[in-house]
């Protein structure tokens, strides 16, 4: 992408061990800002930071549990003491859950999936919007996803998790606009991650045909091309945006 300059700013991204939000600590990063990259497991998290760093760029990692109100309080303190401030948070963290119909749907499946991708991420905002609001402002981008808007056979919790984090993004823009907090969801399709091979959906060409051709440009998205939207959003040329789910999604939604 052109280039937005983040210097002086900090980032925190969860998730950011791999996949999406490994994307996203890089863009950051690659721009200018200071990242905490924040997940549940350390040793793709480390791998994250020692690439930024190897790249000039600077970042540390901060092993949480989204779905843990105590650890993300450390997690937003940790960022604090290292860099002393926070301008930008992209709440990522997210787990597909087991794929049966929703009469079928476990409650433990149904809790860990609302526990982690939306518990968790009004758990993020929570801690994120103080000190933000007393820095005069910020940018807070939630990752839901097309299923935040629509369904998908045998997704019920997670398709609950992701609408849900579309309301909270558009509460949470109408709250604190008036105190220079931009709040926006990305929303992307399905994209080439670990999420996806863990499901099984990237071995076999005929299912990667089939998943392609749901989007309008027939091809599933990269992480950067939604790392790339999420960097955007936090930049000053995204200025007046909030309060939106924003689709990367190839056209998924618009057919
Ligand atoms: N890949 C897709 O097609 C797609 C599409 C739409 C939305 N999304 C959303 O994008 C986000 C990232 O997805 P991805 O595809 O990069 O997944 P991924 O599994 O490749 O990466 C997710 C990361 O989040 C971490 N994580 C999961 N639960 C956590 C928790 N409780 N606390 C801390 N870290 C945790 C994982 O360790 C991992 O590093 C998720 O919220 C997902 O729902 C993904």
């Amino acid at each position: 992408m052109k280039n937005i300059s983040l210097k002086g700013k900090v980032a925190i991204v969860t998730g950011g061990s791999m996949g999406i939000g490994k994307a996203a600590a890089l863009a950051f990063a690659r721009q200018g800002a200071q990242v905490c990259v924040a997940d549940w497991e350390p040793t793709k998290g480390e791998e994250t930071v020692k690439e930024i760093i190897a790249n000039d760029g600077r970042a540390f990692f901060q092993k949480v549990d989204v779905s843990s109100e105590s650890q993300v309080r450390e997690m937003v303190q940790a960022t604090l003491s290292k860099y002393g401030r926070l301008d930008f948070a992209f709440n990522n963290a997210g787990i597909a859950g087991d794929q049966k119909p929703t009469g079928d749907n476990s409650v433990d499946n149904w809790n860990k999936v609302i526990g982690v991708n939306l518990t968790g991420v009004w758990l993020c905002m929570k801690e994120e919007i103080p000190h933000m609001l007393k820095q005069g402002g910020g940018v807070i981008i939630n990752n839901a996803s097309i299923l935040g808007s629509v369904g998908f056979a045998g997704a019920s919790a997670y398709t609950a998790s992701k609408h849900g984090v579309i309301g909270l993004t558009q509460v949470a823009a109408i709250e604190y606009g008036p105190k220079n907090l931009r709040v926006n969801a990305v929303c992307p399709g399905f994209i080439v991650t670990p999420m996806l091979e863990r499901a099984g959906l990237l071995a076999d060409p005929a299912v990667v045909q089939n998943i392609s051709n749901l989007h309008a440009l027939k091809r599933m998205g990269k992480p950067e091309e939604v790392a790339d939207t999420v960097v955007w959003l936090c930049s000053e040329e995204a200025s007046f945006i909030t309060g939106q789910p924003i689709f990367v999604d190839g056209g998924y939604t618009a057919q």
